[in-house]
């Protein structure tokens, strides 16, 4: 059966995470993976999560399974937090949610229902975008094109070709936007920006598609919805893929929300039924004991307050390495890497050709993503020099 099975390459990131990790050499430095490292180099457990989980190993009565939409106390928090409490309100007849296996079920949750919706049109996706979302969207039977989006030359948003590229989506069309923190450029909207999204997406009848996965990692956790919440403000319908991987650090226990922002009460219905159909289909339910710390931490005003104030040191943290890191960059090089310090969240391009991201793994150590983004929460006072002199001595 399995006799003429080719084997795969491994995956971009995941592959050279794991290479990182057989890599016998003491110097070795892994900037791949987009986890959030602490200064003593540990994926650190929020406190407000360990005392959540503490209070529910003590409470919990079963293991029966959750409903198929998932925790309601999870689903009403993050409904909350990602839309805000008035737009809720507002409109929440029209909106329907439903958990997910992390932000990634929650993208093909996403996609699963446009699919079945029969869209006339494609996915216009960035370039570049996170890697996965091309086979999580495109193995559910859309196609997918491309808008531009990032300009290695000025290290930042093309916005005049992003527009030029996206007056081409019409009614029937999905667009799919980062939220905040642009996976893999760190290069975000300004929300003069996010304002012509909206006009063009109101204008031109698309669909926008939002992938929330780093809602607190970039300036807070109300400014980095300012772009989804004013599509969903001026857009009739609006999908959203939601994490807590990164902003409770739930990683392994895929914590996510499918939203779909819908016209009305009975599409909001048959939303929510498409989406728990298509999970029954994939892997039939939704996993519970991230979804529940969430739910407990976002309902508990105590707990809320304790996240909140850890997020926001994770981010704090995350923007004095970015300004160290410039400046010793500059420092080494002469060179002026100022867009470091202006991106948001974990990841940057470092502007380095494949060859050199390939030359300084296997000369130093430095593990990067051949596209040379690197996560900037994995750097820290042991490891910034031999970074710097890394990038420096390819340069
Ligand atoms: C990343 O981009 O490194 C993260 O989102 C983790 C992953 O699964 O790829």
């Amino acid at each position: 059966m399995f006799d003429h099975l080719p084997v795969l390459p491994p995956d971009s990131i995941l592959g050279l995470a794991a290479a990182c990790r057989a890599d016998t050499n003491p110097d070795k430095v892994d900037l791949t993976i987009g986890i959030y490292m602490d200064e003593a180099g540990i994926c650190p457990v929020f406190e407000a999560v360990k005392r959540a989980q503490i209070a529910l190993i003590e409470e919990e009565t079963t293991k029966s399974y959750i409903p198929p939409q998932g925790d309601q106390a999870f689903i009403d928090g993050m409904l909350a937090l990602v839309l805000g409490e008035e737009r809720l309100a507002a409109r929440s007849h029209a909106i329907a949610a439903v958990q997910a296996p992390g932000g990634c079920g929650a993208v093909r949750l996403g996609a699963e229902v446009l699919k079945a919706s029969g869209p006339t049109g494609k996915v216009w996706v960035s370039d570049p975008t996170w890697p996965v979302h091309i086979p999580l969207i495109g193995s559910v039977g859309l196609e997918l094109t491309q808008y531009r989006y990032y300009d290695p030359a000025t290290h930042g948003v093309n916005f005049e070709a992003m527009v030029d590229d996206l007056k081409g989506a019409t009614e029937g069309d999905i667009v799919l936007f980062h939220g905040c923190c642009h996976n893999p450029s760190g290069a975000d909207l300004s929300p003069e920006q996010w304002q012509v999204m909206a006009q063009m997406a109101s204008a031109q009848g698309f669909t926008p598609m939002i992938d929330l996965a780093y809602q607190g990692f970039g300036d807070g956790l109300e400014q980095d919805v300012y772009g989804l919440r004013l599509l969903v403000d001026q857009v009739p319908e609006v999908v959203i893929a939601a994490s807590c991987s990164k902003n409770m650090g739930l990683y392994r226990e895929r914590t996510g929300l499918a939203i779909y922002v819908t016209k009305d009460a009975r599409a909001a219905e048959a939303t929510a039924s498409q989406a728990k159909s298509a999970a029954r289909r994939i892997y039939s339910m939704p996993p519970a004991h991230g979804a529940i710390i969430a739910g407990r931490i976002l309902s508990d005003a105590d707990l809320r307050t304790h996240w909140q104030a850890e997020l926001s040191a994770m981010c704090e943290r995350i923007n004095t390495l970015r300004t160290e890191f410039r400046d010793c960059l500059h420092a080494a090089t002469g060179r002026d890497f100022g867009f470091i310090a202006n991106e948001k969240g974990m990841f940057s391009f470092l502007g380095l050709t494949k060859e050199q991201a390939q030359q300084v793994r296997v000369e130093r150590g430095l593990y990067m993503l051949d596209s040379s983004r690197i996560n900037i929460a994995s750097l820290n006072a042991a490891n910034l020099d031999k970074v710097v002199s890394a990038v420096a001595s390819v340069l």
